[in-house]
């Protein structure tokens, strides 16, 4: 597993992404949520090699159930290999813990062996939780709609962190327009970055240019389009960026895989991307998509114009009446569905 020295490559040359507060923060991090199919052990192996590949910006959540071993992960390197202030390290919040959200922080702390987080993201705009291993068809009886002061409420323990300096930054994730024009208008700490799906067959242009415009990062999840997601994340119309022969095509005069084109685009389009892997090999070839001769003009229009609008999480275990659609989470028409 562990990756040979001609591996590496030089943190130094990643880009890097300035927030709003003035931190800077890798422009890629490793994504850790194994699909709920890859043992933690083999997530945690993961990070270890990811951090002697290069890599210093890690995904992490309660949720993916592995905080611990990676916080072992994160305890073995630090001061040896790499020093805590080289690592941006993220964690969120869960969906069960939206009124509780300091403990739940100290515990994601205690678990990823740190005393200070980079980053707190609420993983979710709703408190509408699920079992692990869940099916497509489970919902939570008690499930809401979005509700603006009761986000607020959450919004507010999490600015508590920063004060408290248990985190450097919060920020949102799986958030529209519509619900962020609400929480600007409200927080007295702004989100530093709003963490989304973004892969070319989801390219998300307007959230984009609203997170642009109002100083926010864009981070992409699933920006290779998951192609190991669960079961209850796929449906028979979904499209798969990899397999886009506009992509193959440019990804082949590359000599790259269409994985790592889609990680490149992410990077050159300005975002950041968190792919996962737990293969050392593809590890390292998402890194060096980010130090590599960028892309030409003609390639990346070709990638915009491969855009699908294809919505590869769309969370339908979090609706919370009969018969709704899973569109009726993102807000499609600009208003926040009831
Ligand atoms: N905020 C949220 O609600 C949310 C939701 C979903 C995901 N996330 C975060 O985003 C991260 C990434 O999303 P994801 O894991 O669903 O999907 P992804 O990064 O789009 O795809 C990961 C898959 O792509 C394969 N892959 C990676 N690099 C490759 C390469 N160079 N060549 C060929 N195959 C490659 C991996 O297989 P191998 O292991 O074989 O390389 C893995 O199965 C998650 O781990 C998590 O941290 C956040």
């Amino acid at each position: 597993m562990s990756p040979a020295a001609g591996d590496r490559i030089d943190p130094a040359a990643v880009p890097e992404r300035s927030l709003s507060t003035g931190a800077v923060m890798p422009g890629i991090g490793l994504g850790t949520f194994g699909s709920d199919h890859i043992p933690h052990g083999q997530v945690a192996n993961a990070v270890d090699a990811a951090i002697e590949i290069g890599y210093r910006h890690f995904d992490c959540a309660s949720v993916y159930d592995n905080e611990a071993l990676i916080g072992e992960v994160f305890t073995k390197n630090i001061g040896q290999t790499v020093e805590r202030n080289q690592l941006w390290i993220s964690s969120k919040v869960w969906n069960d813990s939206h009124r509780a959200v300091e403990s739940a922080c100290e515990r994601s702390l205690a678990d990823l062996g740190i005393d200070v987080l980079d980053m707190y993201l609420v993983h979710w705009p709703f408190p509408n939780f699920h079992p692990p291993h869940c099916s497509v068809d489970e919902r939570n009886p008690d499930a809401v709609p979005y509700r603006h002061e009761d986000f607020m409420e959450t919004w507010t323990q999490m600015e508590a962190l920063v004060s408290r300096g248990l985190v450097r930054h919060i920020g949102t994730s799986n958030m529209t327009v519509a619900k962020l024009d609400l929480v600007l208008a409200d927080a007295s700490i702004r989100p530093s970055v709003n963490q989304m799906e973004l892969h070319p067959h989801l390219q998300q242009t307007e959230l984009r240019t609203y997170l642009r415009e109002n100083n926010i990062e864009a981070i992409g999840f699933c920006p290779i389009g998951s192609p190991h997601r669960p079961e209850r994340d796929r449906t028979p119309d979904d499209t798969s960026p990899v397999d886009d022969p506009v992509l193959q095509q440019i990804a082949a005069s590359h000599g790259v895989h269409p994985a790592t084109l889609c990680v490149k685009w992410a990077v050159q389009s300005g975002h950041t991307p968190i792919p996962f892997s737990t293969n050392p090999r593809n590890i390292r070839a998402n890194l060096e998509a980010t130090v590599s001769a960028p892309l030409a003009d003609d390639e990346m229009e070709a990638i915009t114009a491969a855009d699908r609008n294809c919505r590869m999480i769309k969370g339908q275990v979090f609706l919370w009446n009969e018969g709704q659609k899973w569109q009726d989470l993102w807000d499609e028409d600009g208003t926040i569905a009831m």
